[in-house]
C-alpha cells in the first residue's frame, strides 16, 4: 500500500472517526433474494463464470521455492497441481492423466521429479510433456505431442501465487489487481513465514461466508467479547478497485495513536487492512500476521473454507513466540472465524430451508454486500457459459 494511499486512507478514517460511524455505502436500504444461497442453477451459473473466468489466489509462494516442490489444489472441482520446474519457472497443470484421467499427484510425494500416473504408469516431465507410455505397442498411432498435461496459467506476484482456472486464458494480474497489486508489493509478503493451514467444510453458501467479512456493523454484537475489544472505537472505510474491495478498520485508540509519527507512516500500526479479491479470497493484513481465507463452493449450501496463516518471524521468536502464535491462530481461526462468523452463517443457511425470509435486508453500512453480489451477477451476465436463465430473475 503506497504511502500516499495510506495517508489518504488514514485521513478518511479520521474523518469517519470524528463522525463516529462507518463509511456509508448505500443511499437507501437494499434487499438480496435468499434463493441466491440455495438455488442449484445459481451455483451452476457461478461455476461457469465466476469460477471460470477470473484469476484465483491459491496461496503463499513459500511452498514453491525448491525445484520439484509443489502445491496441490484443495478443491476437487478444480484439481490443479502447481510445481516449480527444474528450470525455475512455476508451472500449473490439471492434476489428471491424459490417458484415462487418473489423478497424477496424491500429495504424499515429498517432491516431484516427474509425474507418474499410478493407474497404468504413463509418465510426464515437470514441463508437462508426455515422456513415457507403458506397453507402447498398445498405442501404435498415438501422437505424443498432443498428450501433454493440460496447462493452466500461473503467476507469482508479491509472494502470492495465482492461477487462471481456464487453460489458455490470459492471466494479466496487473490488469486484474489494478492498484491493489501495488498494495501487495508494498507489504512485502514474501518475507512472511507459513504457520498453519486448515481445510474445513462449512454448511453454508460460499457467498454467505464471504459476506460475513464485508461489514463492521456486526462487530460490537457478534464479536462482543473478542474483536470488538480491539476495534471498540473503530471505524471502517473502503475502496472498490475493479471487482475487488479494500477495507480498512481502525483499531482501538486510533485517534490517540495517530498523534505518533510512526502511526502516520505505517497504516498497520493503527488499522487492519482487508482485501476481498474477487471472487473467492478474503485476505487480512495485521501488523504481525496475515490470514488468507479461500472459499470454494461444493454445493449451494456447502463450502470448503481454507485458512492459511502467515506470520512475520521476527515478531514471534523462540518458544514464547511460537506459543503466542498458536494462541493467535486459535483465537482467529477457531473463535472469531469458526465459532462466531461462520457459525452465524451456518445458522442463516439452515434457516433458509423453510424460507422465513425471502430476502435479506441491507442497511446503509452494509452496502459492500450488495456490491459483492452485483459483481457476481455482472460476472454471470458477462461470462455464464451454462446457457441457463438467471435464477434471481425467476424469483423462485
Ligand atoms: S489413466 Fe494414467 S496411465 Fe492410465
Ligand atoms: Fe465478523
Amino acid at each position: 500500500m503506497r504511502h500516499h494511499i495510506q495517508r489518504q486512507t488514514l485521513d478518511a478514517l479520521l474523518a469517519q472517526h470524528r463522525q463516529g460511524r462507518d463509511q456509508v455505502m448505500l443511499d437507501r436500504i437494499e434487499h438480496i433474494p435468499v434463493n441466491l444461497y440455495t438455488h442449484p442453477d445459481v451455483l451452476r451459473q457461478e461455476m461457469t463464470s465466476v469460477f471460470r473466468c477470473y484469476p484465483m489466489l491459491v496461496g503463499h509462494a513459500s511452498r514453491l521455492q525448491e525445484p520439484g516442490s509443489y502445491l496441490l489444489s484443495d478443491w476437487a472441482k478444480l484439481p490443479y497441481v502447481i510445481v516449480r520446474d527444474q528450470e525455475g519457472p512455476l508451472r500449473a497443470f490439471l492434476n489428471l492423466c491424459r490417458h484415462r484421467g487418473a489423478r497424477l499427484v496424491s500429495g504424499r510425494e515429498p517432491c516431484l521429479k516427474a509425474f507418474i500416473c499410478p493407474f497404468h504408469g504413463w509418465s510426464y516431465g515437470l514441463d508437462g510433456r508426455l515422456k513415457g507410455i507403458t506397453k507402447p505397442y498398445n498405442f501404435p498411432d498415438l501422437d505424443r505431442g498432443a498428450f501433454s498435461l493440460i496447462e493452466l496459467p500461473v503467476v507469482e506476484r508479491a509472494g502470492l501465487v495465482w492461477i487462471h482456472p481456464t487453460p489458455g486464458a490470459d492471466i494479466d494480474l496487473d490488469r486484474y489487481l489494478g492498484s491493489l497489486g501495488d498494495d501487495l508489493d508494498h507489504f512485502k509478503l514474501d518475507d512472511l513465514a507459513r504457520y498453519r493451514k486448515t481445510r474445513v467444510i462449512k454448511q453454508a453458501n460460499w457467498k454467505l461466508l464471504i459476506k460475513t467479512y464485508l461489514e463492521g456493523y456486526h462487530v460490537p454484537y457478534l464479536h462482543r467479547d473478542t474483536l470488538s475489544q480491539a476495534f471498540r472505537q473503530g471505524v471502517i472505510v473502503h475502496d472498490e478497485v475493479g471487482p475487488h474491495i479494500r477495507l480498512v478498520a481502525a483499531r482501538s485508540q486510533f485517534s490517540e495513536r495517530m498523534k505518533c509519527e510512526r502511526a502516520k507512516r505505517d497504516i498497520l500500526e493503527v488499522a487492519s487492512v482487508y482485501y476481498a479479491f474477487f471472487p473467492h479470497a478474503f485476505f487480512i493484513m495485521h501488523p504481525d500476521y496475515v490470514s488468507i481465507n479461500l472459499f470454494y463452493p461444493e454445493a449451494p449450501d456447502r463450502t470448503l473454507w481454507t485458512h492459511e496463516m502467515l506470520y512475520r518471524p521476527e515478531r514471534f521468536e523462540g518458544g514464547a513466540g511460537q506459543k503466542a502464535l498458536e494462541k493467535r491462530f486459535r483465537y482467529t481461526n477457531d473463535t472469531v472465524f469458526d465459532e462466531e462468523d461462520f457459525a452465524v452463517a451456518e445458522g442463516v443457511q439452515a434457516g433458509l430451508v423453510y424460507g422465513g425470509n425471502t430476502v435479506h435486508t441491507l442497511g446503509l453500512e452494509e452496502g459492500l454486500l450488495a456490491m459483492f453480489q452485483q459483481n457476481i451477477e455482472t460476472a454471470i451476465r458477462t461470462h455464464d457459459l451454462s446457457g441457463g436463465g438467471a435464477a434471481r430473475a425467476s424469483g423462485s
